[in-house]
């Protein structure tokens, strides 16, 4: 089973990430309205996701462990005269950031990670959300055939990840979108099968 390390995303940002899609993901624009507040981007990458919310005026911060995505992102906010906070940061020492949001998004992270991993991803989590705010998710499903990319996630893991002190509200059939790619037919078309999960957290 695929679990992606620094060096597999580094490979991957040097040649042409088959998530870069240039705009956020389509699960997470329709249910923008209720991704309120402050939001915590987990794993953003170049931004995209994050920056969308920060257009809407929200304050934003995204995480990622690696520092040339992190750059790219803060290029953008740069360029297209948006304010957000980008910071090169690994997602399983959430609990050392000194913040706390109203809401969280993870576009494709939480499916990196291995069983330990993802506990204490998970706990991290919960350590940087307020209250009754909310986790709004977007992972591989095991619906999606093959192995290519990362793990596939079934909807029981997803609950029992998320069993002690949150809400799971919603967990349901979704699409990671991707950059077609002619030469690499591997994934279902219209991108690979998802989860979309709404997590909130207890308290
Ligand atoms: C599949 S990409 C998704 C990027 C972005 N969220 C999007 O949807 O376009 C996963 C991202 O998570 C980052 N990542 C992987 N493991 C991480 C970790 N332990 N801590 C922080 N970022 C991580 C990678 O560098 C990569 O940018």
């Amino acid at each position: 089973m695929p679990v992606h390390d620094r060096s597999s995303f580094e490979n991957i940002y040097a040649g042409q990430p088959r998530w870069e899609i240039g705009r956020p993901q389509k699960a997470l624009l329709d249910v923008a309205d209720r991704i309120t507040g402050s939001v915590l981007d987990a794993g953003c990458g170049t931004g995209e996701n994050a920056l969308f919310f920060a257009s809407r005026g929200q304050t934003v911060t995204g995480i990622d462990f690696l520092a040339e995505p992190v750059e790219w992102a803060r290029r953008k906010a740069d360029e297209w005269g948006l304010t957000a906070t980008f910071l090169v940061m690994d997602a399983l020492a959430l609990k050392e950031l000194p913040e706390v949001f109203d809401s969280a998004i993870d576009s494709g992270l939480f499916h990196v990670f291995g069983d330990e991993d993802r506990r204490r991803y998970v706990e991290g989590l919960a350590s940087v959300l307020k209250p009754g705010g909310r986790l709004f998710l977007l992972c591989f499903s095991d619906e999606e055939p093959g192995d290519q990319g990362p793990r596939r996630v079934s909807r029981k893991e997803i609950e029992d990840a998320f069993a002690e002190g949150w809400v799971v509200e919603r967990v349901e059939p979704s699409r990671y979108e991707v950059r077609p790619d002619p030469n690499d037919s591997s994934f279902a078309d219209g991108g690979p099968r998802a989860w979309f999960v709404v997590a909130r957290r207890a308290g």
